[in-house]
Formats: C-alpha cells, structure tokens, sequence
C-alpha cells in the first residue's frame, strides 16, 4: 500500500482527493494547520470511507513537521494542496501570499529532496495563463502576467518545480491547472465552507439559495460574452479529485514533468449558472446587475485534451450534477462544519 502526503487536504479539494485515495486503498497522511478548514471534513471522510487518516495539524513551512512525517512514512508522493487562495485578499496582504504559497513549497521540497522523495503533484491554476490570447487555453500556450499576489505565486511555484526538475531529473512533478472547482461529494456530507462572505460564484449563488445572502451581484453584462456576463469553465470537484489519482499514475511510470489542464472545455456564463443553480435548487435567485470586477477577465476555458490523452481522465459530470450536488451539501450544511 503506497502511502501519500496530502497538505492542505483537510481543505475543498484536498478532502474531496482524500477520500477517493482511501477508496482506492493508499495510505494518507494529511498535513494542514486549518487557517481555512475544519478538521470535521477528514472525520467526514473517515464516515464515509470506513477507512482512517493520519492527520498532522501543522504548517508546511515548519522544517521539523516536514521531518517528522517523512521520518516516520515512508511516503511515495506528496499531493501539495497547502496554500491560501483568495485573490482579493492577496492583493491586501501579498507577503502572507508569497510565504504560504512560494515559500511553503520551497520548504517542502527541501524537505522531500532531503528524504529522497521526488514525486509531487502541485496544485496550479489556470490563473497562470493570465488574460487568454486564444481560447480554449491548451497547456502549450504561453503563461501570462497574473493580475494579483495569488496568480502570480502559482507562477511562481510552477517555474520552482520546473528549475527544480531540470537542476535533478528524478524528480517526477505533475503541474495540474485547475479551471473553476465546484460542487461536493453525492453523499452531502463534505463540501466548500468559505470563511465569511463567499467571493467565488458558485458558494455566493448557493448561500443566496438558502437565504443566508440576500442577492447576487452579477459582475458585469457587458463582456465580450454571449450574454455578456463572464464565461469559465466549471468543472466539479469530484472530477477534479479524481485527476489526482490519474497523475499518480503518471507519477508511477517516471515521466519528469508535466502540466495538465484540468477543465471540462465547456463555458457557462453567470446568467446560466444561476439559471442552473435554480432548477437545481427549485429556489428563485434575486440578483442585481453590478459593475466589473477588477482584474476578471471574459472568458476561460480549457482544452483538456492532454489530459485525456495522457492522464486518461477526462470530467464526467455535467452542469446539473454541479449545481445539484452543492445545493445538497449547501442546503444540509447551511452553516458549513460545525465549529471545532
Ligand atoms: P482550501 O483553502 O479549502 O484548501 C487549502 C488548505 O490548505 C486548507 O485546508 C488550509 O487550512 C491549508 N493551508 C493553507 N496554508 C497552509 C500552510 N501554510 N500549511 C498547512 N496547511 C495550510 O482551498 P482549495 O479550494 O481546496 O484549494 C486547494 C489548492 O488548489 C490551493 O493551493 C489553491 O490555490 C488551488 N486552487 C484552487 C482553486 C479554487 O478555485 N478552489 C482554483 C485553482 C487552484
Ligand atoms: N461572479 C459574479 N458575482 C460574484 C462572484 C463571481 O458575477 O459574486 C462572476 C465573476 O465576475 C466571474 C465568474 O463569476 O465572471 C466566476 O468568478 P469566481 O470568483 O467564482 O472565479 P474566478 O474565475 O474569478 O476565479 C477562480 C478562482 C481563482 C483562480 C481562477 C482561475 O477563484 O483562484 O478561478 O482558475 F485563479
């Protein structure tokens, strides 16, 4: 049983990949300091899988943590997951920003490098292609400028790893992409559970739909855009976690490094969204027309033919599942986890 070092996996995404790893019979190691989760979701997990993780409440820029779980397991891969990730927020407090996510990693991989250790699968977004010259976004286009402290600390890790494979080619390193994760787990009982006021789309629209917001602010009619409001591609966080045990297996036949988008292909504009949300939901959204969002773009979307064709994965679940399966995570756990 090959065991797995996932930070940030008691978080959205990582406890999603959790639970599919203990499905398919790895040994998980979770390493997170919960500055934007709850311990719950793993104890969540162990629920629904019948099987139990290993869980260290710890930071990944502590070298003796790092030490520690690599002294003890003897760890295959690390599913790096760890990082703060609100836009608006790294753009107030960029330093938090660069020494979560930059140096965090840097720290990381000293730590795996010293353990021998060489296989990561890191967490990249598809905010490194910064405003898309062309769409859909394939992964031999060109990366952009990233218009915030958070785009651009994913760039930044991206060309670490990258110097990092070319400096010692037995690293393997898979960069995934992610395009818009949304959705939960079918049984309801894990899910996103934002800090605060939500400022992605999809938990914003999902807490009007049980009335704990009042309306939506639709950012923008008058993109370059069907509808005019902003097209992304929403993929559903289930797929997403299950891309993570496809680059395992990538990780598993030593192939150096390599960069996946992880997105459906298809766009859906806001309007759609909420339109979608709704019939999920039976629940009418109010919403208001409001000014752009400072630095959104109109559209992304991803070609993910690379990973179909190397990965072998490509997204299974539609619109519908999306938006029904938050609304059921959303309207069971209108507050989220309970608080520890
Ligand atoms: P999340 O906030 O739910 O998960 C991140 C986890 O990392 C949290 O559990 C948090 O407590 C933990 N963490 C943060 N800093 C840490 C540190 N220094 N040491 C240990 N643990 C730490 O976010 P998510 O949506 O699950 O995102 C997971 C990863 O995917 C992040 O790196 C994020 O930047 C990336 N990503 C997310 C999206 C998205 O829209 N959700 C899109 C693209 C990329
Ligand atoms: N939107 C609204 N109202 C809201 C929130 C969002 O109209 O209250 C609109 C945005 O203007 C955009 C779309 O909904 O057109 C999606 O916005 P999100 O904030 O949900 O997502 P973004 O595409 O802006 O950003 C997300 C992640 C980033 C990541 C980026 C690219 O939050 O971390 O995708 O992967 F970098």
């Amino acid at each position: 049983m090959k065991t797995i070092l996932v930070t940030g996996g008691a978080g959205y995404i990582g406890s999603h990949t959790v639970l599919q790893l203990l499905e398919q019979d790895y040994a998980v190691v979770v390493l997170d300091n919960l500055v934007n989760a709850s311990a719950e979701s793993l104890r969540r997990v162990e629920t629904i899988t019948g099987k139990s993780v290993t869980f260290v409440q710890g930071d990944i820029r502590d070298t003796a943590v790092l030490d520690d779980i690599f002294s003890e397991h003897s760890v295959f891969a690390v599913i790096h997951f760890a990082g703060l990730k609100a836009v608006g927020e790294s753009v107030e407090k960029p330093l938090s920003y660069y020494e979560n996510n930059v140096y965090g990693t840097l720290t990381l991989c000293k730590a795996m490098q010293k353990h021998n250790v060489k296989n990561i699968v890191f967490s990249s977004s598809a905010t490194v292609y910064g405003d898309p010259v062309s769409l859909p976004l394939r992964e031999d286009m060109a990366t952009g400028e990233p218009t915030n402290p958070y785009g651009m600390s994913k760039l930044m890790v991206e060309h670490m790893l990258s110097d990092l494979y070319v400096s010692d080619n037995e690293w393997n390193i898979v960069l995934l992409r992610y395009f818009n994760p949304v959705g939960a787990h079918e049984s309801g009982q894990i899910g996103e559970d934002p800090n605060g006021i939500p400022n992605n789309l999809m938990p914003y629209i999902s807490q009007v739909a049980t009335g704990k917001l009042q309306q939506l602010s639709v950012f923008g009619d008058d993109y370059d855009t069907e509808d005019g409001t902003g097209v992304r591609d929403y993929i559903h966080v289930v797929d997403l976690a299950n891309g993570h045990l496809k680059a395992l297996d990538r990780l598993m036949l030593n192939m150096g490094l390599d960069k996946y988008n992880l997105g459906t292909g298809q766009g859906y504009s806001v309007l759609e969204m909420v339109k979608a949300f709704e019939k999920a939901s039976g629940k009418t959204l109010p919403y208001k027309i409001a000014p752009r969002r400072s630095g959104d773009i109109a559209a992304c979307y991803a070609d993910p033919t690379k990973a179909a064709t190397e990965l072998n994965w490509h997204a299974e679940k539609g619109l519908d599942d999306m938006c029904a399966d938050t609304w059921h995570w959303q309207s069971q756990n209108p507050a989220g986890y309970p608080k520890d």
